[in-house]
């Protein structure tokens, strides 16, 4: 490696601190740092950094997109709840190309879980369920049910292939980790592990951070990250091999996650669309989500803080939020659309600032911790190519049914952590054991109360949904869990529950069903 080659072309991109600590360094960390500063190319990287910060700007100065914005039209919305009749045609059609090998699953699981705090990835997380499965053991075991349920419909093997985006931060263990649970019964060579870029934390003034003074402060370049890693990995390549045509895309922290849905895919499917969202209802003006509407005529998600209160607060006549499609990062597109993303839109998206107190290097060689923000890292979104869509529409399903994301270490406050997403998923396998004609009795044999989850969608609010105030208040649901290997959405539990009293804390997985044994029963 010719360092002076590299001292040089630092210099010409204002880069030359980077490797102002060199020769304090031992071999293998000088080694490091020149392999990681060779890897950049900081002409690009300024590039990035001024178009980054324009946008910001220009963001900041705008006036809110309020007037600009207008809610996602009914023609191109389905609904779990008010769409109930075409539910099974969308499900046929989800299956028939899920039997035809067309589907394939890809997982955002790049992300550093800062505010979970631990040091392994998320989908590693043990929530807390009576069987102790992680987040990515739920999902391949979805995974594996939804391939059965094709054979039982369609009569002949499928695979539905799951592609992992990772990260430098998470590559490693992910691998390590399925490795040592042998892909938790699926096929290794149908689990497509590929890593996503980094980039590194610049100063407000452009200058790249060191966090260490052999290393560069890097951090992956946000779920959007996906669209230069699938050119950069062929991945498409590989999907078009296996004769892929539709992706599911999807974060790895939501318990809840219908992988490749086929009623979700399906719905797409039957509308020809080739970029679609799934989303679930915002109640709450205030709640910091995402919505997706259209901006002047192009859709996009716009963050709370874009919108003014009044404009979040309107209602239709229906009494709902009038901007209310909830994203939920939860996507279908075809591979078509991915490749032209990947060839022509993606060079043209600019990156978001995330303003952060970034730990760095001082001038005098001393690790300082800001006390007030001093620079930035840049992401795309997975949903910054909703633009470029040529037909576009979305899926309303219900936040109880699939919706709940793991964000918080339970300490800190009582929103999206363990607990909620533990009570999240215990909660709706309670409902699907009522709904096959089954009820939990306490140790005296009386009935415990039922969730009304129909009255949810028979008047389609959910102001005084009891399930999410009992969430919300701390209350330990019933402890009912069912491997999804029995049931990927609350099918098939009849055989195991109709017309019966059931104790808590019960399971049912591939070896039958598990009970509290209680007065002699
Ligand atoms: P979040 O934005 O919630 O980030 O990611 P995170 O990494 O999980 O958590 P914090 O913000 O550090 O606490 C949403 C989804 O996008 C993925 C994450 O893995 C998660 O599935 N993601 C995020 C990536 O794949 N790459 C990224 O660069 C960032």
């Amino acid at each position: 490696m010719d360092v002076n080659n590299l001292r040089q072309s630092l210099a010409e991109a204002g880069q030359s601190h980077v490797l102002q600590y060199l020769d304090e360094l031992s071999e293998s960390q000088r080694s490091h740092l020149l392999e990681e500063v060779q890897s950049l190319d900081f002409t690009e990287l300024n590039g990035f950094f001024r178009r980054a910060m324009d946008g910001f700007s220009a963001s900041s100065s705008q006036d809110k997109v309020d007037a600009r914005m207008e809610a996602v039209p009914r023609e191109v919305l389905g609904s779990a709840t008010r769409d109930r009749e075409l539910l099974p045609e969308w499900e046929a059609q989800g299956f028939t190309q899920i039997a035809d090998g067309k589907v394939a699953v890809l997982l955002l699981a790049g992300g550093q879980g800062t505010r979970l705090g631990v040091s392994y990835p998320k989908g590693m997380y043990d929530v807390g369920l009576p069987s102790h499965k992680s987040l990515f053991q739920i999902q391949a075991e979805r995974i594996l049910k939804l391939q059965r349920l094709a054979k039982e419909r369609h009569g002949k093997d499928c695979i539905i292939p799951w592609y992992i985006m990772t990260s430098g931060r998470t590559m490693e263990s992910t691998h390590d980790y399925f490795q040592k649970h042998h892909y938790f019964g699926l096929e290794k060579e149908n689990l497509i592990l590929f890593q996503q870029g980094m980039l590194p934390a610049m100063s407000f003034e452009g200058k790249v951070l060191l966090e260490e003074k052999g290393k560069l402060s890097m951090a992956p370049d946000g779920n959007g990250g996906l669209y230069r890693a699938l050119g950069a990995h062929g991945v498409l390549k590989d999907m078009e091999k296996r004769g892929i045509e539709y992706i599911h895309v999807y974060c790895v922290d939501n318990i809840l996650v219908k992988v490749a849905d086929p009623v979700f895919i399906g719905f797409c499917v039957s509308k020809e669309a080739d970029c679609g969202a799934k989303v679930v209802e915002k109640m709450n003006p205030t709640e910091p989500v995402g919505v997706v509407c259209r901006v002047d005529g192009v859709y996009q998600v716009v963050e709370y803080s874009e919108i003014t209160l009044a404009t979040a607060q309107k209602r239709s006549a229906d009494g709902r939020l009038m901007y209310n499609a909830g994203n939920i990062a939860n996507h279908f597109f075809t591979r078509e659309f991915l490749q032209q993303v990947v060839e022509v839109h993606e060079p043209q998206l600019q990156h978001h600032v995330a303003v952060k107190k970034i730990p760095y290097m001082d001038t005098q060689g001393s690790l300082t911790h800001p006390e007030k923000p001093n620079g930035i890292k840049m992401e795309k979104f997975v949903f910054d190519i909703f633009q470029f869509a040529k037909k576009f529409v979305v899926f309303e399903v219900l936040r109880e049914e699939e919706f709940s994301p793991l964000k918080n270490a339970d300490s800190q406050n009582g929103k999206d952590n363990p607990s909620t997403a533990r009570h999240a998923l215990l909660s709706l396998h309670h409902c699907w054991v009522l709904n096959a004609g089954g009820h939990f009795v306490d140790e005296n044999g009386t009935h415990l109360p039922a969730i009304p989850l129909k009255s949810r969608h028979e008047n389609g609010t959910a102001q005084d949904h009891p399930r999410t105030n009992m969430q919300e208040a701390g209350d330990v649901p019933i402890q009912c869990e069912i491997s999804p290997l029995v049931s990927y959405a609350g099918e098939g539990l009849e055989h195991y529950v109709k017309n019966k009293e059931l104790h808590a804390p019960l399971t049912i997985d591939e070896h039958g069903i598990h009970q509290s044994v209680r007065n002699g029963l």
